[in-house]
This record gives structure tokens, C-alpha cells and sequence, in this order.
């Protein structure tokens, strides 16, 4: 089956109370062990590269290794451009043979953020392409991704009519209160999603899939195993599992998730490292990490996202 759009995915998934994971794939390993798990589940799937994955990887074996995963896997996948920062980034990608594309202009006004992420629909649509917006920052850091927690901003439920009438977009991502990477909430406290904001933009937008990023949980196990094998994570934890399943069953069409995978991968590595000091293959460490992946995102499909069977 050929790579597509996430327009079917998302109608399904919002008629059937249910969310696309989104995981953020940088190497074989990582898109082997989504990939396997989804195609054992027959789950619909969204696997999205950053600014960054196509930097470390090529944007061409990266494209490469998803239709390596077409042929393995009979389920609908969809190619995606995470944060994608520039007209520029978003057109190659589109030229490049990506389904899907994510404008971020998020950090500018209202009035600029349209007209930005209007270009890039325009030039998307033309191509067969659809395009993700955000209105809202997320705090975080990632490689190509740093806002401090002072300048993120919920979504503001006022704005979303006009910019999804005047942009075209396909999708929109909101502020809700995530936020990106492992260190969103402090410990101790009570994490709670803004679920009044998104009821207020299911009610001016009926229909319309919304995207939530910063989604991972970061189970505290492989913090600590992290930790217990040589590492040194301060505390952090994640978005509770149970308020993702909410969002889910509500607009929330596409769940953003990558530094789970990224604990997981990691915890299994220095496990391995210190149990089997002498070992020096790559192979040897790398193969129970992608059995990590795949079990991770096997858990998120069946007990978060609720996209089992749905492909
Ligand atoms: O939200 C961004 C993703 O977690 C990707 O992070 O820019 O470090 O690849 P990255
Ligand atoms: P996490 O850092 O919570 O996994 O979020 C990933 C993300 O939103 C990618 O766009
Ligand atoms: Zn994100």
C-alpha cells in the first residue's frame, strides 16, 4: 500500500472516539519497532520526522526506511513533517514525497501565523498533501524546538474559527498543557489538561481533528532505570495516561509521542550495557531496543490511543 494522507485516518478516528498515534522516527531501529507493532495491531499510523531526524538521518533514507516498512506492513501509513519551521522545510518535504506536513509558526502573532501557514497549505493542497497548523505554544526543548515555560501559551478557543477558515489547514494542534520533551510537570504536583479549552474549540470547529504534542508520560520505571544503569535524569514526569484516553475519546485525533520511545529505547540500552559489559555489536544492544520500541508503542496503541483493529 502506497503512503496517505491522514484525512481518512482522522474522519474515522473522530467518528470513532478514538486518536492516531504519531511517533517521531530517526532511525531503523525506531521505524522497525513502531512499525511491527502497529502492523500486528492493525492500526493506522503516523510516522513524523523533525527538522532534526532529517538532519541526523537523510531525508532520503528516512523515506527509504518508511517504504521498506510499507512492504512489511499491509496497514495505511502516513509520512509526516514534525514542526516543520519554514516554507522552505515544508516544500522539500512535499517535493521530497511526505504525506502530511506540520507548519509551526506558533511563536508569531495570530495575523502572521495565517498568512505563513496559508503559503504552505496552498503549495501542500496543490500537491496532494495535507497540512498540519498549531495556534498556542507548548513549552519544551528539543533539538530544533525551545520555548521556555514563561512563553508558552494556551490556545486561545476565540482564534481557532478564523485561522482554520482563513488558512485551509487540515488539522490543528493546541495548547492544552503539555508540553515537549521529558521534564513537562514537577514532581509532586498534579498534572491536569485544560479540558475546558478543548471542549470550547470542538464547539467552534465540529469535525475538525486537533493534534496534541508533548504527549509522552515518561514512566517513572525507566527514568529509574535510566538512573540505576549510569544515568543521571532529575526528576519529571509526564501527561497521565488515563486524561490522554480522554482527549482521545474527544476531538483529539492525533497523539504526538516521542521521548516515551526515546526512555524506552535508552533505558533498555544502559540495562544492557551494564549486564553485558564485553558485548560490542551493535546488534546485540540494538535488537532489545527495538523489541523496547515496539512494546512501548504496542501499549500506547492498545491502552492509550484506542487505534487497535482500525486500519
Ligand atoms: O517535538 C519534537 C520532537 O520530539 C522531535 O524532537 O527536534 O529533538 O528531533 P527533535
Ligand atoms: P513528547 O516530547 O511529549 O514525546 O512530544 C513529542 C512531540 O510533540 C513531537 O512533536
Ligand atoms: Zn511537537
Amino acid at each position: 500500500m502506497p503512503l496517505v494522507t491522514s484525512q481518512e485516518m482522522f474522519k474515522k478516528a473522530y467518528k470513532g472516539g478514538y486518536a492516531i498515534g504519531a511517533f517521531n522516527v530517526n532511525n531503523m531501529e525506531i521505524i522497525q519497532g513502531i512499525t511491527e507493532a502497529a502492523g500486528e495491531l492493525n492500526a493506522p499510523l503516523i510516522l513524523q520526522v523533525s527538522k532534526g531526524a532529517r538532519s541526523y538521518a537523510n531525508h532520503t533514507y528516512l523515506v527509504k526506511l518508511v517504504e521498506a516498512a510499507l512492504i512489511e506492513n499491509d496497514i495505511p501509513i502516513c509520512l509526516h513533517l514534525d514542526h516543520g519551521d519554514s516554507f522552505e522545510l515544508c516544500k522539500s518535504c512535499i517535493d521530497g514525497g511526505f504525506t502530511s506536513v506540520m507548519i509551526d509558526k506558533s511563536g508569531l502573532p495570530l495575523a502572521e501565523n495565517i498568512i505563513e501557514t496559508r503559503k504552505v497549505v496552498e503549495y501542500a493542497h496543490d500537491h496532494g498533501v495535507v497540512v498540519e497548523a498549531e495556534l498556542g505554544t507548548l513549552a519544551g526543548i528539543e533539538d530544533e524546538v525551545n520555548v521556555k515555560a514563561e512563553d508558552s501559551s494556551y490556545t486561545r478557543p476565540e482564534d481557532v474559527q478564523e485561522f482554520v477558515e482563513k488558512t485551509g489547514c487540515d488539522s490543528l494542534a493546541i495548547a492544552i498543557g503539555t508540553s515537549h520533551g521529558a521534564y513537562k510537570f514537577k514532581p509532586g504536583t498534579n498534572p491536569q489538561l485544560r479540558f475546558d479549552i478543548l471542549e470550547e474549540v470542538e464547539k467552534r470547529l465540529p469535525g475538525f481533528p486537533i493534534v496534541l504534542h508533548g504527549a509522552s508520560s515518561v514512566p517513572q520505571d525507566f527514568v529509574k532505570a535510566i538512573n540505576e544503569h549510569g544515568g543521571n535524569m532529575p526528576g519529571a514526569i509526564g501527561v497521565p495516561e488515563d486524561q490522554l484516553r480522554k482527549a482521545a475519546s474527544m476531538a483529539v485525533c492525533k497523539i504526538n509521542i516521542d521521548s516515551d520511545l526515546r526512555l524506552a529505547m535508552t533505558a533498555c540500552i544502559r540495562e544492557y550495557m551494564d549486564a553485558h559489559p564485553d558485548h560490542f555489536d551493535p546488534r546485540q544492544y540494538l535488537k532489545p531496543a527495538r523489541e523496547a520500541i515496539k512494546a512501548m508503542v504496542a501499549h500506547k496503541i492498545v491502552d492509550v490511543l484506542g487505534c487497535n483493529g482500525k486500519a
